[in-house]
């Protein structure tokens, strides 16, 4: 166990953020991370458990301790005829745990490859991709309390998940580190085919008989073909999450946009994509220094090198600003702002 002081996070952050912990550790276990916490008095200042650093803006330094979650390791915990329960260290990374599951034929989150980060942060915002988001599968996560230094079993209802939302969003904001998640996956695969351009790409990859192992490939190979990979531009996936609004609102919009696409939620409002806003409003393909909106999916804001967390924010400002100002739609961003 070792903590280091004044680290640069540069390569802890998919945006690239060149900002400075003033602590950095690493931990693999729940017993390690209660000895960090107790050995180094940050009280009243920011700590912060970091997955893959794939869905944070880093305005500036950390005047706090960095914990990075480091915990592997796969365990079955019950197999039985219709379903494996299986549960995975916050540590792993997601993508990895997809084609692991895959290969042994566990069906149910292969819609959700090459989503990057880490397991442990897969139920914050509950991850979604392709038709498939993790609350379909999900069954129950370990997490240690941070401040009682107690470990905690959260269930299915506990974690209260939404779009883009969940309990560790909200009410237990940075309360928590999540240190195992488990899952009910399907031995028969439920295939969900539907979502955008995925029948389309299996057709041209020309897949007569469906399996998971090709879905995945097909979420991949769309994936790739739109969304800016992290070694080479920085970003951290969709900037903002997709507005629901009314289906009044919604139906005087496409009056006069008639490209406009949405979708009914169960909450009988209209779900629209922000990425259309944005390219409506002229973003799309922006570029001012480093900083720019990707000119591929409006709604990847990147950074090309040197740009700065705070520059990155106001652009995101200015679109928030654009898109109120010609759709009377607040937009609400998705990645965490540090
Ligand atoms: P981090 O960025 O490290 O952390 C995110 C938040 O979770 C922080 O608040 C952090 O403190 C907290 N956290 C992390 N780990 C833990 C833990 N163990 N315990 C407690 N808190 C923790 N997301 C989607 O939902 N769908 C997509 O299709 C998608 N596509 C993406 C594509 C690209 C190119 C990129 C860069 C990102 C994309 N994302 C997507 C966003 C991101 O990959 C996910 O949100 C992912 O789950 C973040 O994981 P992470 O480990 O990198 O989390
Ligand atoms: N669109 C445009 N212009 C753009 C981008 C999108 O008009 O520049 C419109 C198109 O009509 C397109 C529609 O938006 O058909 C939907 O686009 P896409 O399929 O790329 O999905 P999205 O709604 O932009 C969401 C998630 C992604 C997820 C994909 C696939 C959110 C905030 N984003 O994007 O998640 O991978 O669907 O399911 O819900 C992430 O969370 O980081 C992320 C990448």
């Amino acid at each position: 166990m070792k903590i280091q002081e004044n680290i640069s996070l540069k390569s802890f952050n998919t945006f690239g953020m060149n900002v400075v912990a003033r602590y950095f550790a690493t931990f693999n276990s729940a017993d390690q991370l209660k000895e960090m916490i107790e050995s180094i008095d940050t009280e009243n200042k920011e700590d912060l458990i970091l997955g893959g650093g794939s869905n944070i803006l880093f305005t500036k330094d950390v005047d706090g301790l960095v914990l990075k979650n480091e915990m592997e390791g796969i365990e079955i915990i019950e197999d039985n005829e219709e379903h494996i329960y299986i549960k995975a260290g916050a540590g792993m990374n997601w993508h990895q745990f997809v084609l692991y599951c895959i290969h042994h034929g566990y069906a149910g989150i292969e819609n959700l490859a090459l989503i990057p980060g880490s397991m442990g942060a897969s139920p914050i915002q509950n991850i979604g991709a392709y038709g498939v988001e993790i609350k379909d599968v999900f069954c129950s996560l370990q997490a240690f309390h941070l401040k009682d230094k107690c470990n905690v079993v959260f269930s299915h209802a506990d974690c209260d998940f939404g779009y883009r939302e969940s309990v560790f969003k909200n009410k237990f904001k940075n309360q928590f580190a999540i240190t195992s998640v488990t899952f009910r996956l399907n031995k028969k695969p439920i295939y969900h085919v539907t979502y955008g351009a995925i029948n389309q790409e299996l057709e041209s990859m020309g897949i007569r008989e469906l399996s998971i192992k090709a879905i995945a490939q097909a979420v991949m190979n769309i994936r790739n073909s739109k969304l800016p990979n992290p070694s080479v531009i920085g970003n951290a996936g969709s900037f903002f999450k997709n507005p629901e609004i009314s289906n009044e609102q919604f139906t005087l919009i496409k009056s006069s946009y008639s490209s406009i696409t949405g979708y009914q939620t169960t909450n009988n409002m209209m779900k629209i994509a922000a990425g259309w806003l944005i390219e409506q409003t002229g973003w799309k393909g922006f570029r001012e220094g480093d900083t720019g909106c990707f000119d591929k999916q409006a709604l990847v804001l990147v950074n090309y090198g040197k740009a700065t967390g705070m520059q990155i924010f106001e652009l995101s400002e200015k679109i928030i600003r654009s898109v109120h100002q010609k759709f009377g739609i607040t937009l609400q961003r998705e990645v965490n702002i540090l």
